[in-house]
């Protein structure tokens, strides 16, 4: 299928302005805002928030259905995916939240997942990558100047991570059965996935000097797909129905 396009969003939470949060949680259906309610620290709770409130509005951006009016149900490896109004096509949308940014990516029918993660956390890419990382990986890891691993190791999570988002395992699915080259971005899967890595197209950004984003997604003919990137503000996602 040629034509495809996917719409990755993200939003700062800490550019969202006060008054702006209550709009944002409003957005979110009861289950959403029990749920933002049982985060301990106010960071991850505002996170969450503008991650599902981003997802809402995208939604809403491609169809013009109001970003409250959609459900949501999840599998058994808890992978939500939104419920289409009648007559409407398959819509495949997937959500990241991690210090500071929270991002969404839609397509229509095709596996999405997307990644993202603060390049300010605590640096433990070492042991990490030796337990969980493919040998190929570990050994570009170590390949580069120490000064340039961490940055690298978050590269390599967070596209680890968007590819078992996309398939919906989540964690589910061991990370070292697959494998990232980075430059050239390529991947490379061991027997057990049975998978093709013409069928796959990733991407690597930064949403913001403090943040890496990765995106993966399936598709026949991955050339022919259509990125759009936003950088959105509280206030344009809330001028969204
Ligand atoms: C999905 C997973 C990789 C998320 O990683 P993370 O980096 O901690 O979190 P992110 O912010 O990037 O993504 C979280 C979002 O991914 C989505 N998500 C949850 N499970 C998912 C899955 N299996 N596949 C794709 N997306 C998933 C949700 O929208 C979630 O947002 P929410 O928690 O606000 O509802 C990880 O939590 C995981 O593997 N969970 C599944 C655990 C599992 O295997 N359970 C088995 C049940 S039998």
């Amino acid at each position: 299928m040629a034509g495809g396009r996917v719409a990755i969003w993200w939003l700062e939470v800490s550019k969202v302005a006060s008054p702006h949060w209550p709009a944002l949680l409003a957005r979110l259906d009861q289950a959403e805002r029990d749920r933002a309610q049982r985060f301990h620290f106010d960071h991850d709770r505002l996170c969450y928030v503008a991650a599902h409130a981003l997802g809402r509005g995208l939604l809403a951006a491609w169809t013009g259905v109001a970003a409250g009016g959609w459900g949501f149900t999840v599998d058994a490896f808890g992978k939500p995916e939104a419920v289409p109004p009648a007559g409407m096509r398959r819509l495949r949308l997937n959500l990241s939240h991690t210090r500071g940014l929270a991002a969404a990516a839609l397509t229509e029918e095709h596996d999405v997942g997307v990644d993202v993660e603060w390049l300010g956390r605590r640096p433990v890419e070492d042991g990490l990558a030796q337990r969980f990382f493919a040998p190929a990986e570990c050994a570009q890891l170590v390949a580069l100047p120490p000064e340039a691993r961490h940055h690298a190791f978050l590269d390599f999570w967070t596209l680890k991570e968007a590819y078992v988002k996309a398939i919906g395992k989540g964690l589910a699915q061991p990370l070292d059965s697959f494998a990232f080259t980075l430059d050239p971005l390529s991947i490379a899967f061991d027997d057990s996935l049975s998978d093709d890595p013409s069928h796959w197209l990733f991407r690597r950004l930064r949403p913001t000097e403090s943040h890496v984003l990765a995106l993966a997604l399936r598709h026949p003919d991955p050339g022919s797909v259509v990125v759009e990137t936003r950088a959105m503000s509280a206030e344009e996602l809330l001028a969204y129905p």
